[in-house]
């Protein structure tokens, strides 16, 4: 137990009330310098757009308690730069990378005693949301906007260590061919809720989505996104305008290539040729990587390297990200930014 009475062992990703938050303002064509305020509900309009017309986006990052007793966020100006496409995508003032990154600084700095200590796999999970709010009626931009951020402890992924997770393929889509798709906006997620569920339901993981143009093509898994070994030991990833860009995926590119000497390639991974592929996964800030252990496609079920046991290109991966992000392993230049 923590001064705050946590179980860190016992972390999950459920809500938790932390003490402060960052709350700024959009009127009149900027942001005010913002605030860390002990309230955790937010007042707004009844005809705010972010209620109606889900004109909203968010994003999800960690810090993480170091080897060394220090605390780092890991590429919080990826997600600053993705915050930026997703409120240009609606509309919405973009929030410039530098207050992003400071409001970030500031909600794990004044929340410290809620970070799970350095062993227990746990980390701070900060939640920055941009939503459009004011008196309004009509379908059109809002007349203001408020940026927060808030933060979770949350718990390792994996409890008993990286376990092979399964996956249905949904017949809907979570976003349409030229739609929201790349962009981090409530309305993506609300479309994944039945589908979500009705994977969970038949004792699925989570739904698979196919390219919303063609139905042939793997997209997401899920809030995560895919990749996958090929038998000859590429590492490939989708390619698609409808996929969230995942800051772990384009993480792990990066790393299979430059630490584990691997090609790498984004590129179509058809449904109805998984044989290509020895190993997949899902990957993500919250799933980090979850191996996928089959994928049932109709009356298919397709068993990737084991139900049960991690691929070992999938392990040598997860063991390098997430050495990163606790700072066992070195980081490539720029990825950690130092809270304290
Ligand atoms: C739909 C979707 N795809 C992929 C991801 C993974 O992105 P990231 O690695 O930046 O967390 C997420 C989570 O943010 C997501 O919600």
């Amino acid at each position: 137990m923590s001064s705050k009475n946590i179980d860190w062992q016992n972390l999950g990703f459920s809500y938790i009330k932390t003490d402060l938050r960052y709350l700024s303002h959009w009127k009149d064509g900027a942001w005010d310098d913002g605030v860390l305020t002990e309230d955790n509900r937010v007042h707004i309009s009844e005809g705010s757009t972010a209620l109606h017309y889900g004109q909203q986006c968010f994003e999800g990052l960690k810090a993480y308690r170091q080897r060394d007793g220090s605390v780092a966020l890991f590429r919080p100006d990826q997600n600053a730069l993705r915050m930026q496409a997703s409120c240009e995508r609606l509309l919405m003032p973009p929030v410039p990378t530098e207050k992003f990154i400071d409001a970030c600084v500031q909600v794990v700095r004044a929340n410290l005693d809620y970070l799970p200590p350095y062993g227990t796999g746990g980390a701070l999970y900060l939640r920055p949301f941009v939503v459009g709010v004011g008196d309004n009626l009509g379908v059109r931009t809002a007349p203001e906007f408020l940026f927060s951020v808030f933060c979770v402890p949350v718990g390792a992924y994996f409890k008993g260590g990286l376990t092979p997770a399964n996956f249905v393929v949904s017949g809907y889509d979570r976003a349409a061919p030229h739609g929201t798709g790349a962009a981090k906006v409530g309305g993506n997620y609300a479309a994944s809720l039945l589908p979500g569920y009705q994977a969970k339901e038949r004792g699925f993981a989570d739904a698979i989505y196919l390219d919303p143009e063609t139905h042939t093509k793997i997209e997401e898994v899920g809030a995560a996104n895919f990749f996958a070994i090929t038998r000859d030991g590429r590492f490939v990833t989708p390619r698609s305008p409808s996929i969230l860009p995942s800051i772990t995926k384009y993480s792990l590119l990066h790393l299979a290539h430059e630490r584990l000497g691997l090609e790498v390639e984004e590129g179509d991974v058809y449904i109805d040729r998984l044989d290509e592929y020895a190993e997949a996964g899902a990957c993500g800030t919250a799933a980090v990587i979850t191996p996928i252990g089959g994928i049932q496609h109709g009356d298919d079920f397709h068993v990737f390297y084991s139900e049960t046991e991690v691929g070992p290109v999938t392990r040598r991966l997860y063991d390098e990200l997430v050495g990163i992000q606790f700072g066992d392993v070195e980081a490539p230049a720029g990825w950690l930014v130092r809270v304290e």
